[in-house]
């Protein structure tokens, strides 16, 4: 046997062994072109590719001159890691457990409408890809959808409220029973947001659940941008009251979505909250808010401990995760990143991206000296 071809058997051997699978995050053989995507990055530039303009302008566009957008990620530019060093990193436990959850890896799916517009059927294939994967997914179409085909898969439920109290409780007593772990109730949005690109490619939010337009269906009329946003309420009259409303009528954690302001913070978890999600929804609602990283610390102290605080927002590289649980996040939600590798490879394209986040994650805490996650803290980080 000449060298080539023993190379040859040993990556056909590899491809057949559990060690290569989970090396990978997903089974697929040295050729595949799963792996073609080293990172995050490059998973976006394929899903590009694929995607019609319609939706990778939906999943990627923020709102008006997307300040917010590019600030989620330039912020992290900012804040600079300070590795402690001679610290036997020869195991890394990425685990977390809060909320009554276990979970292998402080990187939760956030919540993303529209899912159909990269393949149908698409919110089903991400429960997928996260029960693969063994971590949560927050999803608004909620127990019907993701847990009716006999799945087993964590999930939150993803709210915008409802108007009436009646509704809000049947909502809650309904999550509960079908098997929620948690509401997560998005806070910041009120109203359907004024999105450029959405609003220059016409695009109707029927197309969320139908999936991207037949070539040659006609477009929806030019409108004044902002007025249609505007009738397009979600739930305008929410307030502080909705808390007690869904707690009259379940047991499961109440996570608040959406908050930037300490002062939310505090008000959100002198209301119930068990858990804030400090969040702006990728960019996406109000432009020229703050950077979540750098809103995030801020929070966690004027929440001081008394429930879990997460984070999304711009999260591409491991070393993102890192600097977020520095800062006092329990876990992250990510939003775009999987939706990357779902248009690229469908399920197994979202599973690899998780992976690929978690490795990076693993590996930046072994170089940065910490072997578990009770061994961060806000000393290895710095804004410069
Ligand atoms: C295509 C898309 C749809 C989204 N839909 C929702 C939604 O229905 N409810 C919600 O609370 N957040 C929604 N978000 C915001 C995400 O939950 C999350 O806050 C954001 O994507 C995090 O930023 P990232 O995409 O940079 O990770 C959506 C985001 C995207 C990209």
């Amino acid at each position: 046997m000449n060298r080539r071809s023993a190379f040859r058997r040993l990556v056909a051997f590899a491809a057949g062994s559990p060690l290569f699978a989970q090396s990978a995050g997903v089974d697929a053989a040295a050729d595949d072109p799963i792996l073609g995507p080293i990172n995050v990055h490059e998973f976006e530039e394929l899903a590009k590719q694929r995607l019609d303009k319609l939706a990778y302008d939906f999943i990627a566009g923020g709102v008006e001159d997307e300040l917010t957008l590019r600030a989620n990620r330039d912020a992290y530019k900012r804040w600079f890691l300070v590795p402690r060093v001679m610290t036997d990193v020869s195991n890394v436990d990425i685990s977390v457990e809060f909320l009554g959850l276990k979970l292998d890896a402080p990187i939760i799916i956030a919540p993303t409408g529209g899912k159909n517009l990269v393949l149908p059927n698409a919110e089903s294939v991400m429960a997928r890809a996260a029960s693969a994967s063994k971590t949560l997914i927050c999803t608004a179409t909620g127990v019907e959808r993701v847990a009716s085909e006999g799945l087993s898969v964590t999930w939150w439920s993803n709210t915008t409220g409802q108007r009436a109290k009646d509704a809000a409780q049947s909502y809650m007593r309904r999550m509960e029973d079908g098997g929620a772990k948690g509401i997560v109730i998005t806070v910041d949005n009120q109203y359907q947001s004024n999105r450029d690109r959405n609003n220059r490619n016409r695009f109707d939010y029927g197309y969320m659940r139908d999936g991207v337009p037949k070539p040659g269906a006609p477009k929806p009329k030019p409108v004044n941008p902002a007025r249609p946003a505007m009738w397009q309420p979600h739930t305008p009259n929410m307030t502080w009251d909705y808390i007690d409303w869904l707690r009259g009528a379940g047991k499961i954690p109440i996570l608040l979505k959406g908050i930037l302001a300490p002062e939310d913070a505090e008000l959100g978890v002198k209301r119930g909250a068990d858990a804030i999600i400090v969040s702006n929804h990728g960019g996406r609602q109000l432009d020229g808010v703050i950077a979540t990283i750098d809103a995030l610390p801020d929070v966690v102290d004027a929440v001081g401990g008394k429930v879990p605080v997460l984070m999304d927002g711009g999260i591409r590289r491991g070393s993102d995760i890192l600097k977020a649980l520095a800062l006092g996040a329990k876990a992250v939600q990510v939003g775009r990143a999987p939706l990357w590798g779902l248009a690229s490879f469908g399920q197994k394209g979202a599973e690899r991206v998780l992976w690929m986040l978690a490795a990076e994650l693993k590996l930046d805490m072994a170089l940065a000296g910490v072997a578990n996650l009770q061994s961060i803290n806000r000393k290895m980080i710095r804004k410069v």
